[in-house]
């Protein structure tokens, strides 16, 4: 098995130059978060990759912080940004480092992210801790045990222990959309918003209670 950040950052140059696997889903995403940020939020995004939502949504608002537990994934990220919207930075952090940071924060982003992680129950409790009233937290997140989505995603699921076995698959937790939902509720937040989009991953507003 490989460390995590090691695993995403021999995976970061070929992640950066792929083409977006489905553009649909991907504006969805896009617009849908933009319609919830506002010119005065600070944003704190988790997993940012190689900062491509972040270059496309930093002008949307007042200052955005990028973070990664991959330096490779940062260091690119950097390289794009450096002409980039002034407000935007990048920091290598994992989820759990950096959500629990002092300063207040609007909005948490976290897409295709939360199935990665081994604890997400605490990084949503420290995301609650860390936002202002009322702050957002908006997650996209795969979910390989959601019995809606069909035998393809089992197939797919099943594989993982095998891929992780040599190197060739990160940890990742199979959610339900019922359980991952369940999960940001006992966090201290309201549902706002949930929605499917077109690639089937559960896209989720809430609101700090
Ligand atoms: C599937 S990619 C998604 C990247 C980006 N959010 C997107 O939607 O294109 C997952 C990202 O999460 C990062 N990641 C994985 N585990 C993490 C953790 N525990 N803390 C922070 N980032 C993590 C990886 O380095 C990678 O950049």
């Amino acid at each position: 098995m490989v460390d995590t950040a090691k695993f995403w950052d021999r995976a970061a140059r070929k992640y950066a130059a792929a083409p977006i696997r489905d553009m649909a889903s991907y504006e969805y995403t896009l617009e849908r978060t933009r319609s919830h940020l506002r010119p005065d939020h600070r944003v704190l995004e988790l997993g940012c990759g190689t900062g491509s939502t972040a270059l496309l949504l930093a002008d949307a608002v007042a200052a955005y912080t990028g973070t990664d537990i991959s330096g490779q994934m940062i260091r690119i990220a950097r390289e794009k940004a450096a002409a980039g919207p002034e407000g935007l930075h990048f920091e290598v952090a994992g989820a759990g480092d950096a959500v629990r940071g002092t300063a207040s924060c609007d909005v948490v982003l976290g897409l295709n992210l939360l199935h990665l992680l081994r604890t997400p129950e605490a990084v949503l409790r420290d995301a609650h801790a860390r936002l202002s009233e009322g702050g957002l937290v908006i997650t996209k997140t795969v979910c390989l045990a959601e019995p809606s989505l069909g035998p393809k995603r089992f197939a797919f699921a099943a594989l993982i222990p095998l891929m992780r076995a040599v190197g060739k698959a990160p940890f990742v937790q199979r959610f339900t959309f019922a359980g991952l939902e369940r999960m940001i509720q006992a966090a201290g937040f309201e549902l706002i918003e949930t929605g499917t989009g077109p690639a089937m991953s559960r896209y989720i507003v809430a609101r700090k209670r």
